[in-house]
């Protein structure tokens, strides 16, 4: 058999052997490189008897042929094989749920508003909701504030047009109109929701948060008021005793007035509620002005009850220890991963509000 014969032989069953990228470019390189099989095959040649030669060079390139088609032809069934191999191993379904999946957080304002809704509504309050863009009327007029009345000038308005007209509502008590012009007395709602001023620092911002509170039926009068904040603020800060503070103050839309202040105290640097002697406003409220009723149409005779705004974001500040009120609007992701709250703990009085 011929030397050639025997390479080509030789090297057919070797190359249908199980093989990777490295051994077939190995194979190739025995074969065809400077000093390989083939090649060297071609530099005898010369030394061919002429009369063999032709047949020689033929037979020899035939086989240099064949052994090339067949090592092109094995490189790219082993890409095939390795890109079929890569991709079986990053094969995903997508029906089946991510594995770090990321569930989103709950905003402690946002968390706070459920709580405050849940501890009213498990003593009979409703829901009501108003626009943040309001008219004077309801943000002022109807609520016993006239024009030129000076506590328009201590709300620092945005307002939204040359007349003065529409507005960014200053707090939630427009809702209080909105709800009696609406429907039919006895009332007991809250409202919480946006309001704004035209004020910014540690412990203000031009947007920030109130729930608004009403209740009108009849024989309703400020003890009510207070077992009802009492009661709040003790559900609301998870705790039996709780210092609280009536102290008399004036808003247009009711007489009388008073302010709300909470008893703390510091401890290693920490806020303590109702220890310590201490003091922090965190509502106002009073009972509902008759000027107030009259505008919408009731019967000051036989109704009469109690309004309050709690501002909120001040609350969650107490109850969740976080001492400056722009964070929670600076949408910092980090943040709100410690701050915030798991989607699937929805606050209810009887499981614990925010645990
Ligand atoms: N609207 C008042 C404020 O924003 C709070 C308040 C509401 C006072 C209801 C009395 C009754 O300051």
């Amino acid at each position: 058999m011929s030397d050639i014969k025997k390479i080509r032989d030789n090297f057919i069953i070797k190359i249908k052997e199980n093989l990777d990228i490295n051994q077939i470019n190995q194979i190739k390189s025995e074969l065809f490189g400077k000093n390989g099989l083939v090649s060297s095959q071609f530099k005898k040649l010369s030394s061919i008897a002429e009369n063999e030669r032709k047949q020689f060079a033929s037979d020899l390139n035939n086989v240099k042929n064949e052994l090339q088609n067949l090592i092109v032809k094995k490189i790219q069934d082993i890409e095939i094989k390795e890109i079929n191999k890569k991709l079986e191993k990053e094969k995903i379904d997508v029906t089946l749920p991510e594995r770090n999946f990321y569930r989103g957080k709950i905003h402690p304002v946002s968390q706070s508003i459920d709580e405050i809704s849940s501890i009213f509504s498990e003593i009979g309050f409703s829901v009501e909701e108003g626009p943040d863009v309001e008219n004077e009327y309801n943000n002022f007029t109807a609520l016993n504030t006239p024009d030129n009345h000076p506590a328009r000038d201590m709300h620092d308005t945005f307002y939204l047009d040359d007349n003065k007209e529409l507005l960014l509502r200053t707090h939630t008590s427009p809702v209080q109109i909105r709800t009696m012009i609406k429907d039919k007395p006895p009332f007991k709602i809250i409202a919480p929701g946006r309001t704004y001023r035209s004020d910014s620092d540690q412990t203000h911002a031009p947007m920030f948060h109130q729930v608004e509170g009403l209740h009108i039926d009849e024989n309703i009068n400020m003890g009510h008021l207070k077992g009802c904040l009492n009661y709040f603020i003790k559900e609301f800060f998870e705790i039996d005793k709780i210092k609280m503070r009536f102290r008399p103050s004036h808003f247009p839309f009711t007489e009388p007035s008073a302010e709300v202040d909470i008893g703390y105290e510091i401890k290693d640097g920490k806020i303590v509620i109702g220890e310590g002697d201490k003091w922090l406003e965190i509502l106002g409220c009073g009972m509902v002005h008759p000027n107030v009723l009259k505008n919408v149409k009731i019967d000051t005779k036989k109704y009469q009850g109690y309004a309050f705004g709690i501002g909120i974001d001040r609350l969650a500040m107490l109850k969740y220890g976080i001492n400056d009120l722009r964070a929670f609007f600076e949408c910092d992701y980090r943040w709100l991963n410690h701050f915030g709250f798991d989607p699937l703990d929805v606050p209810s009085n009887y499981r614990g509000l925010s645990r």
